[in-house]
């Protein structure tokens, strides 16, 4: 059992859960997540790794489906029956000391996002991070992304806080303006990647995506998370998640991704009454 610490609502639909975690704490890399499981009736869900210390774990949850509302019911106190990692491979971020790079993100992946950003702040790399929400109210660690960047450009759909519109468009018009980025590296829903990856292909800059597909034991086992990068079939659990932007098929991937939509929904339906 792996005891809740803290749990802090972030806003409405966004929990921080802080977990004791102390072998899982020692060995996360930038990039890597966990598999949890509440109980044992529970569905196993990965969630990225935002943040460690010696002995803690911090994940940030957004509340989309049946296990991220039972999720929101514990507290303080309470522990997940399972609380497996780190797994995935870390981000290889390295090389790009004193290089510039631009972390785009999208909603949650703000979340996964953060660890590479500060990753490769402390190693000394120019980083631009433009972060993407549907309005102000569900931003998300805008004073911890702004300490570990060197520029922080915030866009949200209805224009009710930063700049109106999209990430791309703040992306293209860096870019446009004579920013030189060596990498990208787009976090988020599958659609702001396969866009980000449209705009950097234009450019010819490298670009990194990290998949969030759908997972069950994340040890390459089951084959649920499989994704066709570079014409082959790879595994985002132990073969990523993180991949060359370029070769993904993102329109199978989002399609993989809406194949259990009609069960979620009754799951929330049993929850909810
Ligand atoms: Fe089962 Fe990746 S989650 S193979």
């Amino acid at each position: 059992m792996a005891r809740i610490i803290e749990k802090t609502n972030l806003n409405n639909s966004t929990i921080k859960f802080v977990v004791n975690s102390p072998d899982i704490a020692k060995r996360a890399k930038p990039g890597q997540f966990i598999i949890l499981r509440i109980d044992e009736k529970g569905e196993r869900v990965p969630f990225t790794i935002s943040e460690t210390d010696d002995e803690n774990v911090t994940i940030i949850v957004q509340i989309v489906g049946g296990t991220t509302i039972r999720m929101n019911e514990l507290k303080a106190g309470d522990g997940f029956l399972d609380f497996v990692g780190p797994l995935g491979k870390p981000t290889e971020l390295d090389q790009y000391k004193g290089k510039n790079v631009c972390v785009v993100g999208g909603g949650l992946g703000t979340a996964i996002a953060y660890p590479q950003t500060k990753y490769l702040h402390r190693i000394g790399a120019h980083t631009d991070v433009i972060m993407g929400f549907k309005n102000k109210d569900i931003i998300i660690l805008e004073d911890e992304l702004k300490k570990s960047s060197d520029n922080l450009y915030i866009t949200t759909d209805d224009g009710s806080y930063g700049k109106q519109g999209f990430v791309t468009e703040v992306l293209k018009e860096n870019i446009e303006n004579g920013k030189k980025y060596d990498l990208v590296l787009a976090i988020g829903p599958m659609i702001m990647m396969k866009n980000t990856a449209l705009v950097t292909k234009e450019y010819d800059i490298p670009t990194i995506v990290s998949l969030n597909s759908i997972m069950v034991d994340g040890t390459g086992m089951c084959g649920c998370c499989r994704v066709t990068v570079g014409g082959q079939m790879k595994f985002a659990c132990v073969d990523g998640p993180d991949f060359n932007a370029f070769e993904v098929d993102f329109d199978e991937a989002m399609n993989r991704g809406r194949n259990y939509q009609q069960e979620e929904r009754e799951h929330i339906c049993r929850l909810t009454g």
